[in-house]
């Protein structure tokens, strides 16, 4: 596979003064990139535009020279929009895609973009343009998913179902309180990755290779001209560390552990034995066998999504570990984790977006189900606490009335008070009946922060409010 044959110089390639070789054809194909970092064509343009403007305006460039350079980029850019850009992998990576694209089309100019500038703070910089406009998708998704839940929410904060613990039945609870767990798990998701964007919107070109440029570049201009908040305090700093993308990564892969959680929730509600929620059709797929079934395939992918991220985490965290300072070309497996990561949870957003809205909910079987399994056993341990007995005694009373009610298949509240007493016991009251019921108990839970239905629509209040304040 290795050429042995010393080429002119001019064979020799790109970037290869030094070399008395061409590059081996294989290595070639092996060190390049451009088949999937093209995608930052259009933040590795913005960039180069940027610093063509910088230069200039520090006198590196002729204002002629500078304008030459934005409009050849700009025709670049139509050139791959229109899908008429020959994507080369002898050039190894976008950034010479677009570099010798540039002297082609203008000239000698062309070559004086590269001024002051490495592909090590160039890259850095399309990563985290790239990243930045991600988060803010993103987050933008993550908003809507958000409005769709607490409009579910709203129209459930008094249809009862039971709450689990150990997926027993626990307690009866609200759906509409449910709902806003998953609201309260998002919404700290979505907070996540917002202040990693803080992190990731930091400008590194100024950079160059890793020491800095003798050309004192104007680095707050280019910050100002990208958008970015601030420029990267150290050189080294800047061109090495992808601690933003695993910082992104590590939000994306818990809120895909967040959205996991949901849609292990949705299976289990859709199947037969809950039937507490219906899933709209378009969002199920069939059998190829088994003509009666209606597969909710779209959480069950979701939940399964969930590890890819989850491993995308793990490929940055072990990227990063152990390299030395600066820029080594490990670096350049950073992409296409982030890449997926991001295609990952965009996708997972979006189908949740056009399902929760329509997710049906059965009430009555929500309802029945928590009739099952003396859900209001505590109730009734609280009644007799109000009754001046103490809790471990009347967990212990309740404990046995239970045992009598399972004995005779029968709820609680179809327990008579002699028997809810118990022998030469007699606390507990006709008023018993109402603490046992279903609203009853969910009423019962009048704090914020619990499932008592006024509760739940007040905690939709304050939701709506803090997503107006964004
Ligand atoms: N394709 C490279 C990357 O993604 C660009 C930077 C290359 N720099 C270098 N010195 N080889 O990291």
């Amino acid at each position: 596979m290795s050429t042995n044959t010393t080429p002119k110089p001019e064979e020799a390639g790109l970037l290869r003064g030094r070399f008395s070789e061409a590059t081996d054809a294989f290595v070639e194909a092996f060190t390049a990139s451009v088949t999937f970092d093209q995608r930052l064509y259009a933040q590795d343009i913005a960039g180069s535009v940027a610093h063509a403007r910088m230069l200039a305006s520090i006198d590196v460039l002729s204002d002629d020279e500078a304008e030459a350079i934005v409009n050849g980029l700009h025709q670049i850019k139509a050139e791959i929009e229109a899908s008429q850009f020959n994507w080369q992998i002898p050039l190894e990576d976008v950034h010479m895609n677009i570099e010798s694209r540039l002297i082609e089309l203008i000239g000698d100019t062309g070559k004086k973009l590269h001024t002051g500038r490495s592909r090590n703070d160039q890259v850095a910089t399309d990563i985290r343009l790239y990243l930045r406009d991600a988060i803010d998708e993103l987050a933008q998704l993550e908003t809507d998913l958000l409005e769709a839940i607490v409009e579910l929410a709203a129209q459930h904060t008094g249809t009862v179902m039971p709450g689990f613990t150990h997926l027993q039945a626990a307690q009866p609870i609200t759906f509409g309180h449910h709902l806003m767990a998953w609201f309260e798990m998002l919404h700290r998701d979505r907070a996540r990755l917002l202040d990693c964007r803080m992190r990731v919107n930091q400008l590194p070109l100024g950079a160059a290779a890793l020491a800095g440029t003798p050309y004192q570049p104007d680095r707050e201009f280019v910050a100002r001209e990208l958008g970015f908040d601030g420029v990267c305090e150290n050189s080294l700093d800047a061109v090495s560390d992808r601690d933003f993308a695993i910082e992104f990564c590590a939000a994306a892969a818990l809120t895909l552990t967040h959205l996991s959680r949901w849609c292990e929730e949705l299976v289990l509600w859709s199947s037969q034995q809950f039937n507490f929620v219906e899933l709209p059709d378009r969002f199920c797929t069939g059998s190829s066998i088994m003509p009666q079934k209606k597969n909710p395939d779209v959480p069950e992918l979701i939940r399964g999504k969930t590890g890819r991220v989850n491993g995308h985490l793990i490929a940055l965290l072990t990227l990063m570990k152990s390299q030395p300072l600066a820029y080594n070309k490990d670096n350049q497996e950073d992409k296409e984790p982030l890449f997926d990561a991001v295609d990952t949870l965009h996708g997972c957003l979006t189908a949740l977006i056009g399902l929760i809205p329509n997710i049906k909910a059965n009430v009555n079987a929500m309802r029945e189900a928590t009739l099952l399994g003396y859900t209001t056993a505590t109730d009734l341990a609280d009644y007799l606490v109000r009754k001046q007995v103490p809790f471990r005694d009347a967990h212990e009373l309740v404990g046995q009335a239970v045992q009598r009610a399972v004995a005779k298949g029968e709820p609680l509240e179809a327990l008579s008070l002699d028997e809810l007493n118990g022998p030469g016991q007699n606390v507990i009251d006709e008023d018993v009946y109402q603490v046992l019921s279903l609203d009853g108990s969910v009423a019962a839970r009048d704090h914020q922060g619990g499932t008592a239905p006024n509760q739940v629509a007040a905690a939709i209040e304050r939701a709506k409010t803090r997503l107006m304040q964004g």
